[in-house]
C-alpha cells in the first residue's frame, strides 16, 4: 500500500473530507465549519495520492492541558491511518497534555482502537442521546 501523509486541515478540504468515505453527514460538515471559524477547533487529515483517507477533529478546551477529541474517521480501516492521525495530535499537544473523548458503548472497533493507543476508560453516560450510551476515555500524555 502506498504511504499516506498527515497534514493540517484547510478550508478548501471541506467538501472532500465531508464526502471522503461516501457517507457525508451534516454533523461532520458542522464540525468542520467550527474548525474554519473557531480558534479552539482544529483538525488534521490523512491523504494518499491526493485523496483524503482520514481526518481527526479536536477541541482545545482552553486550560492548556485538556483537549477533547470530537471525531475521527478513516476511509480505509486497519491501515494505520487512525493511529497516525492520533499520533499527530499527541505530538502537537505534547507532554503534559490530556485528551478526553466519548464513544458509543456498541462501537467495538473504536473502543479497541482507543484502548490499543493507551486510553483508559474513565466514565459512562447513560442515555447520552436517544438509544445511545457513551463510555468516556482519557489519556495523559
Ligand atoms: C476507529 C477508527 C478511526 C480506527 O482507525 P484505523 O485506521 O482503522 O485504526 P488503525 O489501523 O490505526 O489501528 C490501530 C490499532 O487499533 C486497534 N484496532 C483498530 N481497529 C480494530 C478493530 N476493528 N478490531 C480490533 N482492534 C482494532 C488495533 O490494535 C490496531 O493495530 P493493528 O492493526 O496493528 O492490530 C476506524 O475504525 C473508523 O474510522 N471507524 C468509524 C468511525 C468511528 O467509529 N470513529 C470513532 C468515533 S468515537
Amino acid at each position: 500500500m502506498q504511504q499516506f501523509i498527515v497534514r493540517e486541515y484547510q478550508s478548501e478540504d471541506l467538501e472532500n473530507v465531508v464526502s471522503m468515505d461516501g457517507r457525508p453527514s451534516k454533523r461532520r460538515k458542522d464540525q468542520l465549519k467550527k474548525v474554519e471559524c473557531l480558534e479552539a477547533f482544529y483538525a488534521f487529515i490523512a491523504e494518499q495520492s491526493r485523496k483524503i483517507v482520514g481526518f481527526i477533529i479536536m477541541e482545545d478546551l482552553g486550560d492548556n492541558v485538556s483537549h477533547y477529541m470530537l471525531q475521527i474517521n478513516v476511509a480505509k480501516k486497519r491501515s494505520g491511518i487512525g493511529k497516525q492521525l492520533v499520533g499527530k495530535v499527541f505530538t502537537e499537544i505534547g507532554g503534559g497534555g490530556h485528551v478526553s473523548l466519548c464513544v458509543n458503548t456498541d462501537n467495538e472497533e473504536a473502543i479497541k482502537f482507543y484502548e490499543s493507543l493507551g486510553f483508559k476508560k474513565s466514565g459512562f453516560t447513560d442515555g447520552y442521546r436517544k438509544n445511545q450510551n457513551k463510555y468516556w476515555y482519557q489519556i495523559d500524555l
